[in-house]
This record gives C-alpha cells, sequence and structure tokens, in this order.
C-alpha cells in the first residue's frame, strides 16, 4: 500500500491543486451516493462504520435506503464497485446550518466490511492538540474547482495540507468556532472543493505510518484561493459523541470492542486476513495495523 508522497512525478495541473490518487493510498475514503450518484466523501471508521459531513445531508435529507457507500477503489466508474448499504443515518443533534457547527454525521452499514489493503479504517486520534499533526493530505471526488456546474471527479484527486493556526483563521473567517479547524498550503491553491465534504484530512504523526482523521472537509470561501483555507471540522472534539451515538445503535466503535470481536469466531473472520501476529499488540485496533507492514499475501 502506497503512502501519500509529495513528489510522485505527477503535474499539479488539476484546479484545486491535486493530482490523482495512487491505488491504495488512501484505503479508508469512500463515495457516499445518493440514488447512484455521489454525494460526499467519507471515511471508515471501522467495520460497520462510516464517518462523514452532516450538511451533506441537507437540505434534502433522503431516507437510508437511497443511500449507499462505495468503497475500496479510486475509480467511480470501475466495472467492478462495491457498495454497501445504509441503515441508519446519524446527524449530530446540534449541527447548526447557518455557521456548520458540528458538521458531523455517522452511517451505519447494512453489513460489515471486510478489510484489506484497499479498505482500511482510518485512526481517530487518541488527544487532542494539532501541533503533533505533520503529514496532512486530503482527497476526495469533489470538483477541481468551484462553481455550480462543475462536474465531479470520476478519480480520486488528492492534494497536501497544512494546518493553519486557528486565531489566525478566525481573523479570516468569523463564523469559525472551536468544533472548527482551517487547513490549506502556504502560496498553493491546494484545496478541497465542492462534493468532497465528508471526506477526511489525514494527517500523521512525525514519527509514524499510522493515518489519523484529523478534520472532515466541511465549508470554504470558493476553492483553491491561494492562501484562503478550508474548514473542517474538528475531529478530536466528537470522540464522546462518536462512542455514545456508536453504542446506542449497538454496533458501538471502541478500541476494545474491536480487539474483541476481531478474535471472535463465527463473525466475519477478520483474523483471516491479518498475518500471523507476532506480538499481541498486532491484535489492537486495524487502524494501528497498516498493511505495509503486514506480510499477508493479496490475491
Ligand atoms: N461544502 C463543500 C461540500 O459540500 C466542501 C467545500 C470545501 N471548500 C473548500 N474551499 N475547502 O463538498
Amino acid at each position: 500500500h502506497l503512502l501519500p508522497l509529495f513528489a510522485r512525478g505527477a503535474q499539479y495541473s488539476r484546479i484545486t491543486g491535486g493530482t490523482e490518487a495512487g491505488v491504495g493510498e488512501f484505503p479508508w475514503q469512500v463515495s457516499v451516493q445518493a440514488r447512484n450518484e455521489h454525494l460526499c466523501g467519507g471515511a471508515i471508521l471501522s467495520e460497520w462504520w462510516i464517518i462523514t459531513a452532516a450538511h451533506c445531508f441537507y437540505p434534502q435529507q433522503l431516507p437510508p435506503t437511497e443511500l449507499r457507500v462505495v468503497l475500496g477503489t479510486n475509480s467511480l466508474t470501475s466495472p467492478s464497485l462495491e457498495i454497501k448499504g445504509v441503515t441508519t443515518v446519524i446527524l449530530h443533534k446540534d449541527f447548526q446550518r447557518v455557521n456548520m457547527d458540528n458538521d458531523i454525521a455517522l452511517l451505519m452499514l447494512d453489513n460489515p466490511i471486510t478489510f484489506n489493503e484497499l479498505k482500511e479504517p482510518i485512526c481517530l486520534p487518541m488527544e487532542p492538540g494539532l501541533s503533533k499533526w505533520h503529514n496532512c493530505w486530503v482527497a476526495g471526488w469533489g470538483q477541481v474547482k468551484s462553481g455550480l456546474n462543475e462536474p465531479m471527479e470520476t478519480e480520486l484527486l488528492k492534494a497536501p495540507m497544512t494546518i493553519m493556526n486557528w486565531d489566525k483563521c478566525f481573523k479570516e473567517f468569523s463564523k469559525l468556532t472551536k468544533n472548527m479547524l482551517c487547513a490549506g498550503y502556504e502560496n498553493e491553491s491546494y484545496d478541497s472543493c465542492q462534493g468532497d465534504s465528508g471526506g477526511p484530512l489525514a494527517c500523521t504523526q512525525e514519527s509514524g505510518k499510522k493515518w489519523y482523521h484529523v478534520g472532515i472537509i466541511s465549508w470554504g470561501r470558493s476553492c483553491g484561493l491561494k492562501n484562503t483555507p478550508g474548514i473542517y471540522t474538528l475531529l478530536e472534539n466528537y470522540h464522546s459523541w462518536i462512542k455514545k451515538v456508536t453504542e446506542l445503535e449497538g454496533r458501538p466503535f471502541s478500541a476494545e470492542r474491536m480487539v474483541g470481536t476481531s478474535k471472535q469466531k463465527g463473525k466475519v473472520s477478520r483474523a483471516s486476513e491479518f498475518p500471523k501476529p507476532g506480538s499481541p499488540t498486532l491484535w489492537l485496533l486495524p487502524c494501528l495495523l497498516p498493511y505495509v507492514t503486514a506480510s499477508k499475501k493479496w490475491p
């Protein structure tokens, strides 16, 4: 599995400054679709849960039966797409359409994801604090420039990001709340755009190979304006919300639980997809076990 690299030889020719993502580079990335059309991005949180933005479901609130999630692919026109149905849409009850505060939603799938190199959960940050994030990327199938009738992309594009100081961003965006973060890229037009919403701002820490979900693509002023950041839902503020609502739905998200289910017999046998654990730590959250370190054979 390729990790995002800054220079892969490709030209930054697309309008939001993006380049095409490599196969398996963003294995947590999904397309949330309404009536078979791309609506928003999203990220795999666990075998049952997709994390996305609440505003994707406004003004039109479609029933879950009209929604689907496409996963494990960069190309939305691939002839063999893996599609999952959605049974429940959970919007944050304090989502505010006026200022986009609490722009977060969870989708429960109708059957669990079987992880492999192309489908992996992204980690949730364990402690608050943005200074530790060092290599950040956004990806999506959204528009490559802002405008009403701009087409969506069929191939996943990516762009590098840096997190901006909150106070500095607040000077530019007075609607900014403490549940938001700003990310852009100095002197470049790298940005997310319409249709990318719901997808993650994925970052690693200085040392790590693990990818963390730091922010949900939420809103912005136009797209790709130099030195104008995009605004993201600050995920670290929603740990307890995620824990609470996933518990209420009977499919609790937590590290311990995931350890439990991966060892259970009879359930989706994820055990067989993992390499023989050399140490017990390998049985922690699958997001902590990037397949890049795994010796597993891939058909
Ligand atoms: N609200 C947009 C969406 O629904 C995302 C906009 C992000 N804009 C930006 N300039 N970063 O897809």
